[in-house]
């Protein structure tokens, strides 16, 4: 697989034609949109069904780890869009994912921490000791591009090998059952547009080869399912560890959503809606919304950043950059978590307060500060409506049916993972849930 042909580490013209397919032809499929908010509350509903039978029983509730299933959970939804299937019950499936969590936990680096002598590039503890901001920088810097290096070559040996066959038979499997007049997904609209370009003398500019596909969906379902889940697994851990925090998010969802339906999408942007119904009809708003629980998940995206640091990016012109000159080619990498650090920009930023989201009337603030957990600019995540939608309605449908507390005797704490180098993983742990409602 060429992993070069995909959507995160394409670049120049390949890229921009390829993320604008990506993206009109997902939206076609609901990307974005309410239209997918049943789908994401059915899988959802359906992981939580499988928790209560599979997990441990104390009394009325059960003790679980919220780990592959919620991770599956995730993953079906997007793998619905790419190839319409959902798949959690698909053996292969399973192991794709489990393939995608080893990969994120045990990277070459973490290899290398087994024998000291040759860790080089072991950020924490070598960062500190260079005395000047400048050679610090000088380390941080190379480590990135050795940490970007050995990414690649382990994709390839490990994750591609491991894929290539499961993408392989996916795309046969399509190909024998394709109506070009109603595409099912986003590989028949690939497929559709394949066959295009295939009577073209100039196929060679613009021909959609079965490795771009491949590794396109590769990039969309690495780059957006553990990240997801990630983000939820994070949320329930700070929860139960902040009953208080815990109480008002659950007492806006009872509020807004009760129990007669199940939440929306259009639920976390109740106010906006109903404020420009109301302002048309010269009314007051109410304050009825769920501003709280939006907070609270930017708050966690933010004391989190589940993504610290940006991907490699070169420059493309010459430009200046607060006061520097950085010529075109040099190689940018963007701290998403130093910026998510910032006591210029948050105020005591080691605290986990949703509240520095809202105003005195508690309502969201109409300029977020300066957070950024999906990159910005050109090369912002492409998924960002999608992760925002499945963690909202995720949370607001756990918390809806659901209690989450600690499990008495359990340890916990808020340190991540410290094996993985691409993403803030929490250390796994167990958490006891209650129906609310049996
Ligand atoms: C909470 C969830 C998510 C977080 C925090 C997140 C974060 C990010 C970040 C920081 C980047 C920029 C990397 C860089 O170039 O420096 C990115 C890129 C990307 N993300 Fe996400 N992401 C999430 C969910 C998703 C989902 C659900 C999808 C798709 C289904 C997705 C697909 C992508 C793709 C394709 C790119 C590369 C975009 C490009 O280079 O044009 N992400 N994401």
């Amino acid at each position: 697989m060429d992993l070069f042909a995909g959507l995160i580490h394409s670049n120049g013209n390949v890229w921009k034609q390829h993320r604008r397919f990506c993206l009109r032809h997902l939206k076609d499929f609901g990307f974005g949109k309410s239209s997918l908010d049943s789908l994401i509350l059915q899988e959802f509903e359906s992981m939580m069904d499988s928790v209560f039978v599979s997990a441990e029983k104390r009394g009325r509730s059960i003790i679980a780890v919220l780990d592959e299933n919620l991770n599956a959970a995730v993953t079906n939804v997007i793998w619905w869009l790419l190839a319409c299937k959902v798949t959690a019950q698909d053996q292969e499936f399973v192991d794709i994912l489990r393939v995608i969590q080893v990969r994120i936990d045990f990277t070459i680096l973490n290899l290398l921490s087994l024998f000291p002598g040759l860790n080089i590039f072991d950020p924490p503890s070598r960062f500190l000791r260079f005395p000047s901001l400048e050679q610090k920088r000088d380390y941080f810097y190379a480590y990135m591009q050795v940490r970007e290096i050995l990414y690649l070559i382990e994709f390839h040996l490990v994750f591609g090998l491991s894929i290539d066959s499961f993408t392989q038979k996916i795309l046969q499997e399509h190909r024998e059952t394709l109506d070009a007049e109603s595409p099912r997904d986003l590989i028949d609209c690939f497929l559709v547009e394949q066959k295009k370009w295939q009577s073209f003398q100039d196929k060679e500019k613009n021909y959609i080869s079965d490795e771009m596909i491949e590794a396109t969906l590769v990039d969309l379902f690495t780059a957006g399912a553990e990240t997801t889940s990630t983000t939820l697994r994070w949320i329930v851990l700070i929860l139960i560890q902040n009953p208080a925090i815990m109480r008002k998010v659950c007492d806006e969802v009872d509020a807004v959503v009760g129990t007669a339906r199940l939440p929306c999408s259009s639920d976390a942007d109740h106010v906006q809606t109903l404020e420009k119904w109301l302002k048309q009809a010269k009314l007051k708003c109410p304050a009825l919304s769920m501003h709280y629980t939006v907070a609270t998940i930017w708050e966690v995206w933010r004391y989190i950043t589940v993504v610290p640091f940006g991907l490699n990016r070169q420059v493309s012109q010459d430009m200046d950059i607060g006061g520097y000159r950085v010529p075109k080619g040099t190689i940018i990498i963007t701290s998403i978590l130093s910026m998510h650090q910032d006591s210029k920009s948050f105020e005591n930023p080691h605290e986990f307060r949703p509240e520095r989201f809202l105003d005195a009337e508690g309502n969201l603030m109409k300029n977020i500060p300066r957070i950024m957990p999906f990159q910005s600019g050109k090369r912002q995540c492409l998924g960002e409506s999608l992760a925002r939608r499945t963690t909202f309605l995720g949370l607001t449908y756990l918390l809806q049916n659901n209690t989450f507390e600690m499990v008495p005797g359990e340890v916990y704490d808020l340190e991540p993972k410290q094996e993985s180098q691409i993403l803030n993983l929490p250390k796994q742990f167990k958490v006891m849930i209650t129906a609310r409602h049996s």
